[in-house]
């Protein structure tokens, strides 16, 4: 939910880096632009003055522009890409937002709480404001610091010293990234519950709502600790929290490299990353167990002891990534026999949840920045809950938060709708679940070796369906003008089937629902009509207990109510190939695995339907990849 970068390089006399800011800025924006695309925005500092060009709409329309009306060279600058919350995305509402007679530029991400209360404040002052954002205001009160509380005065702090006197009147969720044209050679900073990282370069220094804001030039972070100021200047980087007390944040080597971020011959991030998922799934299962075959989670630093008195799971999660919270339960409740709920996190804190000290929290985030599910582990841990995080993000805020971390290893997801990481989630979850059997004993080791070689298997049958993706990418074309697509599924094929069709809304904006195939009869059987799509995830025929009847016999039920019926099952089940008017078959996989599988040709469909519409499947209208406000 929008995104920020801040470069400064060594000035001319000095070693040269050779790069101009707003090449820099730029770059990082290009990287970070799946954080919100409603506008874009730069300001660099040149010849003692601010310049800033703002655009509504994609980065493409900023880009535009600086060529129509180019920017200076510079050394220092910042860049947005915006996300509106407050004030439509007009070019008006768009950051940079300036103050202090033009002479300081400011950009934001998050939610200033307490604008309106400010904002009087500051019109009594004579201020003038030219958008509806809440970022003015911020803005506007870091300027008139500045300039009338502490006199324009470099040496008495400057414009860090006035960012730590605004960030104590600020109330709310904000990264704040500030240049004043009186100080060339500094970026200011502040973060509070936004996320914040800072790049260290040889002779330049830059900051990014995440890595790859600055990717291409250096792979050495710094984390940054809730409620702290950075000053970054080309040599240096400074750390204080609000009240300029120094602090210190914690350097990390970023193990993506720039192509991981890149499309790689595909023509979206989306396709490349659905084609990513045999490698996410194999790198979050590597190095996990020892040659016994016994489970060595060593990120996992909960006393084992704690974890062997839990009684109770409680996933919480948003988006795609509360479907893979809802798979996993599946599979922990049957491995471990720990009751598991899973909840939406911003559901969750309002409910009075039951929590305490025997409690495990998981929480899924892809970018481990999502604020409803921030806000709830904290709000878990207040309670006394042992907190784990699953996250695809190094460094970023819910696994730091946390009492421990399970890292996917998806590397870099660009397009905004999930895709491998969701499966690498699934992939994560399993692993903490075969984990807790281990620790508690409710497997022999010889079971979990057996899970753990089947997972082994998945990343090659996921290659499988990918190798023959061509028929189902037919259908997605020939169904563009498809108004409303339902899937059913029941047992783990029911998260897979909401999962389904919430790609299907996200990308092609189709009305599009989920149902438990169970619950057909009790209502949304209504819904069927001659001609409707249902897609039908069918669980293998094989093994114990098998729903695989039941759910032959809805597809029946729905077929003898005109419903074209589009069937996902498992290879040589030929049962299900007379009610379908279309199969697709996945490989044979144990029945908890199968979401690992079943879940591909859904996102394929999804993306070729979308596509075929014309629409951008990699920033879906609308929407934003890292949602940091509540
Ligand atoms: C946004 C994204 C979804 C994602 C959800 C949760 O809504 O558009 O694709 O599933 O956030 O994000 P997280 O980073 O917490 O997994």
């Amino acid at each position: 939910m929008c995104g920020i970068v801040g470069y400064v390089g060594r000035s001319a006399g000095r070693v040269n880096t050779e790069h101009n800011a707003l090449d820099v800025v730029l770059e990082g924006l290009r990287r970070l632009e799946y954080r919100g695309y409603d506008s874009a925005g730069i300001a660099v500092v040149s010849d003692g003055a601010i310049s800033s060009r703002k655009k509504s709409g994609k980065l493409s329309n900023l880009v535009a522009e600086l060529e129509a009306r180019p920017l200076p060279e510079s050394l220092t600058g910042i860049g947005h890409t915006r996300w509106a919350t407050h004030g439509g995305p007009t070019d008006q509402n768009a950051h940079p937002h300036l103050a202090d007679g033009g002479k300081l530029a400011l950009i934001h991400n998050g939610i200033i709480e307490n604008f309106a209360e400010l904002k009087l404040e500051l019109l009594g002052k004579g201020v003038e404001f030219a958008s509806e954002t809440d970022t003015e205001v911020a803005a506007a009160l870091l300027g008139d610091i500045y300039r009338n509380r502490l006199g324009g005065d470099a040496a008495d702090g400057g414009l860090t010293r006035a960012m730590e006197l605004a960030c104590q009147r600020l109330e709310g969720a904000f990264t704040l990234l500030a240049v004043h044209a009186e100080q060339p050679d500094v970026v200011v900073a502040a973060r509070r519950n936004s996320p914040l990282v800072v790049g260290l370069g040889e002779g330049e220094n830059f900051l990014g709502s995440d890595v790859s804001g600055f990717i291409d030039y250096t792979r050495r972070a710094v984390e940054l600790g809730q409620d702290q100021i950075v000053t970054i200047t080309a040599d240096s980087v400074e750390i204080t929290d609000f009240y300029g007390a120094p602090a210190e944040g914690k350097e990390y080597h970023v193990n993506w490299d720039p192509a991981s971020a890149e499309k790689g011959g595909f023509p979206s991030f989306m396709e490349k990353e659905i084609h990513d998922q045999p490698d996410a799934v194999l790198q979050t299962l590597l190095g996990r167990s020892d040659v016994h075959g016994k489970l060595t989670l060593d990120e996992l630093r909960i006393d084992p002891a704690l974890l062997k008195s839990v009684d109770k799971i409680i996933v919480l999660a948003c988006g795609t990534s509360a479907y893979a919270g809802q798979v996993a339960k599946y599979a922990i409740e049957h491995w471990c026999r720990i009751p598991t709920e899973v909840e939406l996190s911003h559901e969750f804190r309002y409910r009075d949840p039951i929590v305490d000290e025997n409690t495990l929290i998981v929480s899924i985030s892809q970018s481990g920045e999502t604020m409803d599910t921030l806000m709830a582990v904290r709000y878990a841990k207040e309670q006394g809950a042992k907190t784990v995080s699953i996250c695809n993000t190094n460094g970023s805020t819910i696994p730091r938060e946390s009492d421990a971390v399970l890292y996917t290893h998806a590397g870099p997801e660009i397009a905004v709708a999930s895709t491998k990481a969701f499966l690498a989630q699934i992939t994560a979850a399993y692993l903490l679940g075969l984990y807790l059997a281990q620790l508690r004993g409710n497997k022999f080791q010889g079971e979990i070796k057996d899970i753990l070689a089947d997972l082994g298997k998945i990343p090659a049958k996921i290659q499988q369906i990918l190798d023959n993706e061509e028929q189902i990418k037919e259908l997605g074309r020939s169904m563009a003008d498809a108004k409303s697509v339902l899937f059913l599924g029941r047992h783990v094929g029911f998260p897979v089937a909401m999962e389904g069709a919430l790609k299907l809304k996200e990308l092609a904006y189709i009305h599009a629902e989920g149902f438990a195939a169970g619950e057909l009869k009790h209502g949304p059987i209504a819904l069927i009509e001659e001609g409707q799509p249902v897609f039908v995830v069918v669980p293998s025929p094989r093994g114990r207990d098998s729903l695989h009847a039941k759910v032959v016999s809805n597809i029946q039920e729905v077929r003898a109510r005109g419903a074209k019926t589009i069937v996902i099952a498992e290879e040589g089940d030929e049962a299900v190939k007379a009610y379908a008017e279309h199969v697709f078959y996945i490989p044979e996989t144990p029945t908890l695995l199968a979401p690992l599988l079943s879940t591909v040709p859904l996102q394929i469909f999804a993306l070729e339907l979308a596509s075929a519409k014309g629409y951008d499947v990699d920033q879906p209208r609308n929407l934003a990849k890292s949602v940091t406000v509540e």
